[in-house]
Order: C-alpha cells, then structure tokens, then sequence
C-alpha cells in the first residue's frame, strides 16, 4: 500500500495532511524517514507517527443500544444518526446491519464488514431478530400459528416468512424473524388488526443486546460474536 495511503487508513488525517507531516519528517517506516507519498509500505514494516507506531484499523464490528428519535441512516436527517453516538475513529467507513426505526430501541450491529452483514441482513441466510413487542389489543394463542404459517402484509404478494410469537403476557409478546421487510413487524400486527405501541431488538442471530449497555451506548463485538454470524 501507497505510505500515504497507509496513514489516511490508520489515522484521522487527510490525504493532503499526510503529505504535510511526510514533508515535516514526522513519519518513518522502520526507523527512516520517508517524504514520499508514494512509497511503497510492506507486510510487518512498522510505521511511525512522531514517533508513535501507527497501524491499519482492519474491519470493525460493534453493538449498540439504539434510542428512540435516532435513525439508522449513515446521514442525519430529521433525527441524528445513531452513527453520531459513536465517538470512533471514521465513522464514514461503518454501516448499519439491519435497520430500526426511528422510534424502535435495542440491538443495532454497526460493522465496516459488507459480507458480514450481508449474513445478517439476506433473507436467504434465515438469520432470526428477535423483538419485545409492546400491543395495543391483547393476541390470543392462535396468532402463533398464523405467524409460523406467515401471513399477507399490505401491498405484498408473498406471505411473512415463518415467524416464532412467545406470548408472555396478552399485551406483550416476542416475535423472531428472519426477513427485514420495510416496518415488518408493526405491518405484520397490523395484518391481524393489532397495532404496535412498543418495539425493542433484544437479539440478532446469536448475538443479544448487552444487558449493561444503556440507551445510546456501544460496544465493540467479541470475536465469539463476530464469528456466530
Ligand atoms: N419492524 C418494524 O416494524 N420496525 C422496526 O424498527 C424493526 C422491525
């Protein structure tokens, strides 16, 4: 890789700061000072920042508890990011594995990986999000079957998927899914002429909201984590 190139990856500066702190004589790659931006920087060759070892940041992958009124866009709009909860290094290179809305809480994976979470996100990779779902008419025992049958969403030709309903109190039930239809579980509620007034992610696959993460707080995922997905 392009030394200059090299640092833009492994620090926050931009390429044109880079070349400035070359020219200053402020980066060596082991031990010599190197002013050119196009040098070419090798497998173990250790790179210096002022003296400080300076080292590509690989893939990333954490979780975060999302709030309400934070969206899961890489952009603010109406309300902020949840990306603007993390103070994190580049936050530009991380995307958000499966979308919440802006008024549902819980598990959010956030990852610089695409094929990581593509796993999560591909209706073909049947990877199950469980919900606690808060209602507004009590369900009765004969809505599980009709969510493991799938049911018929507005303005969709094909059913839901299989979906698991736990019901642990008339109001309040945990739905799995394994697709990640627009507004899926309010629209499947819906479908039976229900309506959703609370929505918290408590999981993805393997992976569970962490119990000591409050509201708007993150984590980077251990590698068991990363690697059940
Ligand atoms: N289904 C919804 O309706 N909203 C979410 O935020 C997630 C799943």
């Amino acid at each position: 890789m392009r030394l200059d190139k090299f640092i833009c990856e492994s620090t926050s500066l931009t390429r044109s700061l880079a070349k400035k702190a070359m020219h200053r004589g402020d980066i060596t790659c082991d031990g010599i000072v190197i002013k050119d931006a196009g040098f070419k920087v090798l497998e173990g060759m250790q790179v210096c920042l002022d003296g400080e070892q300076i080292s590509l940041v690989g893939e990333r992958y954490l979780m975060l508890n999302k709030p309400v009124d934070t969206i899961c866009s890489s952009i603010d709009e109406v309300y902020p990011s949840v990306l603007s909860l993390l103070d994190i290094e580049k936050p530009e290179t991380l995307h958000i594995a499966g979308r919440l809305d802006a008024d549902t809480t819980g598990l959010v994976l956030i990852t610089s990986d695409g094929q990581w979470s593509h796993r999560i996100t591909s209706p073909k990779k049947d990877c199950g999000k469980r919900y606690l779902v808060t209602l507004a008419e009590p369900v009765d025992e004969s809505l599980i079957a009709m969510f493991a049958a799938g049911v018929a969403l507005k303005n969709e030709d094909a059913l839901t998927k299989p979906a698991m309903l736990e019901i642990i109190e008339p109001q309040l039930v945990r739905l799995t899914i394994t697709e990640g239809k627009y507004h899926q579980v309010k629209r499947m509620f819906a479908a039976v002429g229900n309506h959703v007034v609370g929505l918290h992610r408590e999981s993805i696959g393997k992976i569970e909201l962490d119990s000591d993460l409050a509201l708007g707080e993150w984590r980077y995922l251990t590698a068991e984590e990363i690697a059940s997905i």
